[in-house]
Formats: C-alpha cells, structure tokens, sequence
C-alpha cells in the first residue's frame, strides 16, 4: 500500500493504478463502518483510493475539530489489511496553501438539518469531495448513508459540475444494540453510551409510526428520552425520503437516520 502525503506523489501513485478506481472519503479513526466503505470500493473497481484527512474547513466549532479522534498509524495499519492500494493522507497546507480562496456552494441541499445546525459545514465539504475528486480522479465514489443529507449535496455537486464519477451509498453499519458506527463514538463515556441509544430506537419508533400512517417526527421526537436535540426531520432525497436526527449527548454531538421510503443507493 503506498501512502501518498503530497499532491505530487498522489498523482504519480494515481497514474500507476490501472483499471476502475474506487475512492473512499474519510476522516479517518477507522471503524467498521468505513472498512465497509472499502469492500464496496474493492468490490466493485480495479484499485482502491482511501483519502485520511480531517478537513478543517468543515468544522464549525473549533473544540469539535480539536477533538476529533485521530490514530492514523491504526488507520493505515486497517487500511492495508483492508485490501487498500493508495491511502492520501496530506497535511491541511497542502490541500488548503496559503491564499486558498475556491469554494463550492450546493445551495437548496445544503439548507436545513446539518446545513442549519453546522453553518459552513457543507461549503467545506463541497469543496474537499471536488479536490479530492479531482485528484483522483476515480470512477466511483462510496459515502455512508449515516450521512444523509452529505450524500444529497455531494450527488448534486457531481451532477451540477458534470463530474465524471458515480456516487455509491453504503449502508449504516451498527453496533449489536443499534447505535450507529461513528468516529466520535469513541469521545462517549459509557453512561454516555447508554443514553446515545436512544437516538436509534426513537428513529425506529418514528419509522414504525409512519408504516402506521402517523407522523415520523412526532413518535421519534416524544421516544427520545430527554436527549437534547438539534434537529429531528424529514430529508426528502428524491429517490429517498429519510428521517434524520442529530442529537447531544455530553459534549458528543451524534447523527442518524432512518429510511422511510424508496432506496439510497
Ligand atoms: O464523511 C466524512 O468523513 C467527511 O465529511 C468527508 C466526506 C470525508 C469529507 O471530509
């Protein structure tokens, strides 16, 4: 596995790939839920490209940034077991240099839910998917469906721009008891832990009330056991329609969703 941390060396570890090329964003402090992103990118292309870089520009709360989980010789170590060809782990000044000034703004999907509770949340992350997309240039990109409306605003962004690439979906990997697989998951105390678990089971009371014709947001809501929430809301992805939430617990702030309807492939 190489490990490319320049642009320069990227692109020329790029050019030797042959075949399909599979890129899995991350942020990394691997879990399962990202291995799964790299079997579905091993699955389905010649090579795979895994990019580890935390973006700071996505980041709205600098305590958040600060704290997010980092182990990146972990990171590499799961990478290479996981079949990965190039991991692009670069520094913030080699993706942002001095004088940076280009963004990406997807307007109507970037509005609400995150967009709302996290401004400039989806600019960052606009911005980084089209450099990396650029840089790798790969025929398939694989995102989580944990993150929802992200997948709503990098398909319009693929769309819009006419980028030659297809973006994939990868379901939501959980835990046995149902909390959804996070890299922030590891900042939760276990009494913290306990309590995050009603934000899976409140998204599936939501669920069930709307199979029964009743409102979604209303059940999830009133099943959410006190936990502070930013947001709970229906995400309408065109093929999809999602209940999604994003609630407190601690200083921990955890996202999920649910299906309701139709497919997110
Ligand atoms: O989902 C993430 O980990 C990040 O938002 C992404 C897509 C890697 C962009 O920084």
């Amino acid at each position: 596995m190489i490990v490319a941390r320049t642009i320069a060396e990227l692109r020329r570890a790029r050019s030797e790939l042959g075949g399909s090329v599979g890129l899995a964003p991350t942020m990394g402090a691997f879990h399962a839920g990202h291995l799964a992103l790299f079997e579905a990118a091993r699955a389905e292309n010649d090579a795979v490209v895994v990019s580890l870089f935390v973006n700071p520009t996505q980041f709205d709360d600098p305590s958040d940034l600060s704290a997010y989980p980092r182990d990146e010789a972990r990171d590499l170590r799961l990478a290479g077991e996981a079949g990965v060809d190039v991991v692009f782990a670069p520094a913030v000044e080699e993706l942002y240099p001095e004088g940076f000034q280009t963004w990406v703004e997807v307007a109507e999907a970037s509005r609400g839910l995150e967009g709302e509770a996290r401004p400039g949340h989806f600019r960052g992350v606009a911005t980084v998917c089209l450099k990396l997309f650029n840089l790798v240039r790969p025929d398939r990109a694989y995102f989580g469906q944990k993150d929802a409306q992200q997948l709503a605003v990098v398909r319009r962004l693929v769309r819009d721009l006419d980028l030659e690439l297809e973006i994939r979906a990868v379901p939501t990997v959980r835990d046995a008891d149902g909390l959804a697989l996070s890299s922030r998951n590891v900042r939760l105390s276990p009494e913290e832990r306990a309590r995050a678990l009603a934000l899976p089971s409140a998204l599936r009371e939501g669920a069930e009330a709307y199979r029964r014709g009743g409102d979604p947001v209303e059940a999830a809501r009133a099943a959410l056991d006190g936990l502070p929430v930013d947001y709970v809301s229906l995400l309408d992805l065109g093929d999809a329609l999602v209940l999604a939430a994003a609630a407190r617990v601690g200083s921990t702030r955890l996202i999920d969703n649910v299906l309701l309807e139709g497919a997110l492939t």
